[in-house]
Order: C-alpha cells, then structure tokens, then sequence
C-alpha cells in the first residue's frame, strides 16, 4: 500500500460516515503559546473540541502535519519521527464511544478497507485512577465485538490517557489499537505492552475534560471523540515492514542520500542511522520553512529547532561522506516533490525553502569541523558549550551529543553554566528584552497611534508585493517612527520598496475607516486575520480591519490603539531597510 492509498482510504471511509474532510493546518500553533508546533491532529481543533461550531459540522476528519521534538536524539532508529503525519477523525459532542470503536474496527478490519488480520489485533483501555473512572464502556464495546478478553489490557493514564496538547485543554482517557507484527503463527493469547512486536497504530481518545492551569480537570460541555492513527508507522505496518523508513513515504529522499553520499542505506548500522536522521530531519526542516506560516533557522523558539534539525543533518551527512557543497537543498527538493500534492504551500514555497537550506548550510558547513575539533579533552562545561555556540553555531544539544559520542564528560553545572554565559552576552548585547514596549508601543500619543496603524498597512502591503510567507516578527513605535520586523529571505530591492510605499499611500488616498470587531479567536483566523494572538481559547478578541464593505486593505488580531480613518495618516515614507536576524527584516518608517 502506498502513502496515498492509505491517506485516500482513510478519508474516504469517514466520508462514508458523515465526515466532512478537512484540510491540514499550519505546524505554527496560533492558539496555544504553551506549544511551538502543533503536535496532533487535534491540536487545531482545540477551539471546537472547548464548544466552537465548527463551520464544517460536527463530524471531521484529516491529515494533520505535526511535529514532536521531545525526542529529536531518538531519532536514527526504525519507528522515531519528528515532523510525522497524523490521520484522524473527530466528533464534536456528536458521536461517542460506540461508534468511535466500531467504525475503527470497520476500518482496520474490513476486507474493503484495510483487511488486517482480526485474530492480530489487540487493544487497551483505561483501568481508571483518581481523575477518571474505568472505561467500561470501552471495555465491553470491544469484547462485544470479539476481541478476546485477553487482548483487552486495562492500563493506567501513562498509556490510556491522552491530552492536553499543551499545558491545558481537552483531554481524557483513550483506547489504543494494536497489531502484531511478528510471525502470525506465534501470535500470544494475551497482550503485553511491553513486547515491541504489537505496534501501536491507533489511538482513539474520549475527550470529556478540560485540563485547567491548576492541575485538575473539569467536565467539558461536550463530550469529544479524537482519534489519531500514525502514518509513517501505519503504512509500515500495512507492508509488513520492520522498518517505518522503508516505505514509499522516503524512499525519494533515501535514494537521493545514497546518491549523494555514495553509501547504501543497507551498508552498515552507522550508514543506516546517519540515512535516517538526514531524511527525518530535512524532511522536517522542510515543512518547517515551507508551512503556510514560515518559519526561518534562528536562535530562538521554531527557529531554533529548524536550525538543530539542519545543522544534525548536515553533521551526519558528513560523517556518511557527503562532500558536495550545497546538498542539502537537493534532498529538500526530493521531500518538495514528493510532497506536493499533498501539501500544495511546499511548492508555493519551495523557492523560499531552497534559499533558507542553503544559506543555513553555508552559515554552518565552515565552522563544523573547526568546532567539532574544539570538542576535545576530558570534559567540557556549559561556557565552553556557549563559546562553541556563539562562535561556531552549535546548538548545544549538538556540542552534548558529540560530547557523548567521544566519550567527554558534562561538567556538574552545565546548564547553568550555559544560561549563565547566555545571561551575560545578552546583557551586553542589549538584546531584545532591554527597552520592549507593552505590544511595540512606546506611549498612546496621537503620532504613535498613527504609526501603529500604519505597521498594520504596511504588513499587508509587504505581503501584497513579496508574498504571503511575510507575517509580523516585532515592532516598537515611538511617536518618531515604527520599526517593524518580519519574516523574509532577501533584502527588499527599491523596486520591492516603493511598490509598498506606493500601496501604503494609495490605501492611505482612499481615506478608509479602520473598524473593530470583537470575535472568538477561531472566527478571527476563519476571516483571515493576521497577526498572532497568546490568550486562552474561548476569550474574545479584537480584529482591526482597515477597509470598506467591498474593499479591505488590512485585517489584523490586535489589542489597539488605532486611528478611525487612515486619511489623517499623512505620507507613509520606509527610512530604512535592513537585516534583522536570519530571515528576518526590518523596515524604519515614518508618516510625513
Ligand atoms: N490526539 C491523539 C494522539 O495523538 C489521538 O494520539
């Protein structure tokens, strides 16, 4: 079975079950700052799993691009992803538990469907604990069916607990589905969650809590059903496969490491893990700059995360012989191929992408031996770690590994030792946290009002003229000028510049009135808002649209203030045009 086929057969058997089909989200979470990527297929949906209608209906379902990077150093083995795609169907306070089980036993099951083996499948439920109950009705839906009681273990919130996403949220106990991958003739009679051979491939969650910032849980107006069948391991399963690395979901990106570096993925254990780690995580990196809101290598946040996943795989890429400059664009564009139809932004993108890979590649590739070499001794502490850090650009989960690896030891405090270097070269770089303003604003003047309204012209204006990657990075205005940062590869061209300023202006002669609305956050990203916003899910918040009934020119989630029409702007005039950080820049201006 091939990628497509399983991703088609899934969603066209909740379209038989009333579902409407959903298109994936961004990975960047726009309602959850507990969290930098989404990390389920549910994680979206937290809106409506709290009691938002849905504009599709109450029954849903997708595949979700999600990432999870608790264990990025467990990566190299045969099951371990960070970006993975998730499969999953949803039920709003409409369907529950009965038909939640039986439709994913009809789909597993059925010869029309995925036809696996019913005497290989085993399940667990939640046995119950301080929080919860039992899960009776889980328990006696699938010994109705005619899973042997045996293979119906009763585990505890470790296992059957599933949720929230982030700190908060909703959540509850889950049903987990299992097959048996060994010889089909040495099935045991009983299942045991600690034997590798049942391979976990659905999980079907009943999401009947809210998990507050207390700690505790409290009833949801609804109750929920999340399920979330892993694709990388799913396909695996389905061809009997040992190893979720060879299915057609790489063999593209497989193919082209083996070329580039002239190793076989089979050659060796070392070759096999460094092939895999290459895949995972350009592959990752990929649909990180090319998600629909893009995110560049940095030293912070999403960012940080690109650059350790690009900066490991280049790492291994040397250690498999690759000695081509460059080459990690060319594996990116092997992942851009493959998964275009699925993901039509990563082509949109692909250029973005291409450029972000190799200008990562060239910052890193210089300093990696250099640095590498500066790993040396007996041990090394958290300064040293910093040094390598600021010096070299090793991320220092990177200079840890290679610690490991040559047998170097971490010094007592290393950590702190490295929060304590970081700590110092911030204070004398005066960085970011020394002079920020509550939301960019230095005051509520009158001309810092106007400023502020004009970053939200200018913001949908650069997104006019170089496109929709551009989403707001930073601001601070003061009554002078607005300083605005934001995500893009290139420096602007003049051309690039007055077009902005031109649109800028022409909104500006068409005297239009800037209104507020209240709404839900969900509403807000239905319309199309920009802007992210970090609160709790069902708070009310502001959307500020400069336009008219026919005509909008900017809409964008902000707290305010801002003018009541743009007439009294002025002339909006950039002053400056410069780098901020990597894929970041920052425009100056002024109104005249
Ligand atoms: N949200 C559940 C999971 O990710 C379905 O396993």
């Amino acid at each position: 079975m091939t990628a497509n086929e399983l991703r088609e057969k899934y969603l066209e058997f909740f379209k038989t079950k009333g579902h409407a089909i959903i298109p994936s989200a961004s990975l960047i979470p726009d309602n959850d700052p507990t969290a930098l990527f989404i990390n389920s297929g549910m994680h979206p949906l937290v809106p409506y799993l709290m009691g938002e209608p849905h504009p599709e209906g109450n029954r849903l379902a997708d595949v979700q691009k999600s990432i999870r990077t608790d264990d990025i150093e467990e990566v190299g083995d045969t099951t371990h992803h960070t970006f993975f795609e998730m499969l999953g169907n949803w039920s709003l306070g409409d369907y529950f538990k009965k038909e939640a089980i039986e439709w994913s036993w009809e789909f597993l099951t059925s010869p029309n469907w995925l036809s696996l083996d019913k005497n290989l499948i085993a399940v667990s439920v939640f046995k119950g604990d301080e929080n919860a109950e039992f899960d009776q009705e889980a328990f006696g839906k699938w010994k109705e069916i005619g899973v042997p009681e045996a293979r119906i273990a009763k585990l505890g919130a470790k296992e059957n607990w599933w949720g929230p996403a982030g700190i908060t949220g909703p959540c509850g106990p889950c049903t987990e589905m299992f097959y048996w991958v060994g010889d089909p003739n040495k099935v045991p009679d009983s299942f045991n969650d600690d034997n590798d051979l049942w391979v976990e491939i659905w999980n079907d969650v009943f999401m009947q809590f809210n998990k507050k910032a207390d700690g505790t849980f409290e009833p949801l107006a609804q109750q929920n059903v999340d399920t979330g069948m892993g694709m990388e391991r799913t396909l695996a399963v389905m061809n009997g496969l040992d190893d979720n690395y060879l299915s057609d979901l790489f063999s593209n990106i497989i193919g082209k490491i083996e070329e580039l570096s002239g190793k076989k993925y089979v050659e060796s254990p070392e070759a096999t893990k460094a092939i895999r780690i290459i895949t995972d995580h350009i592959r990752a990196a990929v649909f990180v700059i090319g998600d629909e809101k893009g995110v560049t290598p940095s030293n912070v946040d999403q960012g940080y995360i690109v650059r350790r996943l690009i900066r490991r795989a280049i790492r291994y890429g040397r250690q498999l012989g690759i000695i081509k400059e460059s080459w990690v664009k060319e594996i990116a564009q092997v992942v851009i191929n493959d998964y275009s139809s699925v993901y039509p932004e990563l082509k949109k993108n692909s250029n973005y992408v291409l450029i972000e890979m190799e200008k990562e590649e060239i910052k890193f590739a210089k300093t990696l031996e250099k640095g590498e070499k500066m790993i040396k001794g007996e041990s090394i502490n958290g300064e040293e770690a910093f040094n390598l850090f600021q010096t070299f650009g090793y991320p220092v989960e990177m200079t840890e590994e290679i610690a490991k690896e040559k047998n170097i030891k971490l010094s007592r405090n290393f950590t702190d030792e490295f929060n304590e270097a970081m700590k110092k070269h911030q204070e004398l770089s005066r960085t970011a946290s020394a002079g920020k303003f509550k939301g960019g604003l230095a005051d509520a003047s009158e001309e810092t009002t106007k400023l502020h309204t004009a970053a939200h012209l200018l913001l949908a204006a650069l997104r006019q003229v170089l496109g929709e990657h551009v989403e707001q990075k930073g601001s601070n205005i003061t009554a002078e000028r607005l300083r605005f940062d934001f995500s893009h590869p290139d420096k602007l061209t003049d051309e690039e510049k007055n077009k902005v300023e031109e649109l800028v202006n022409k909104a500006i002669s068409r005297k239009l009135p800037v209104k507020c609305g209240e709404m839900s956050l969900a509403k807000a990203r239905e319309l199309g808002a920009q802007g992210v916003f970090e609160s709790k899910y069902d708070e009310k918040i502001k959307v500020f649209s400069i336009g008219d009934n026919d005509y909008i020119f900017s809409k964008e989630i902000c707290g305010g203030p801002h003018v009541e029409n743009i007439s009294c702007l002025g002339k909006f005039k950039i002053t400056k045009e410069q780098s901020s950080s990597a894929g970041v820049r920052r425009i100056k201006a002024i109104l005249e």
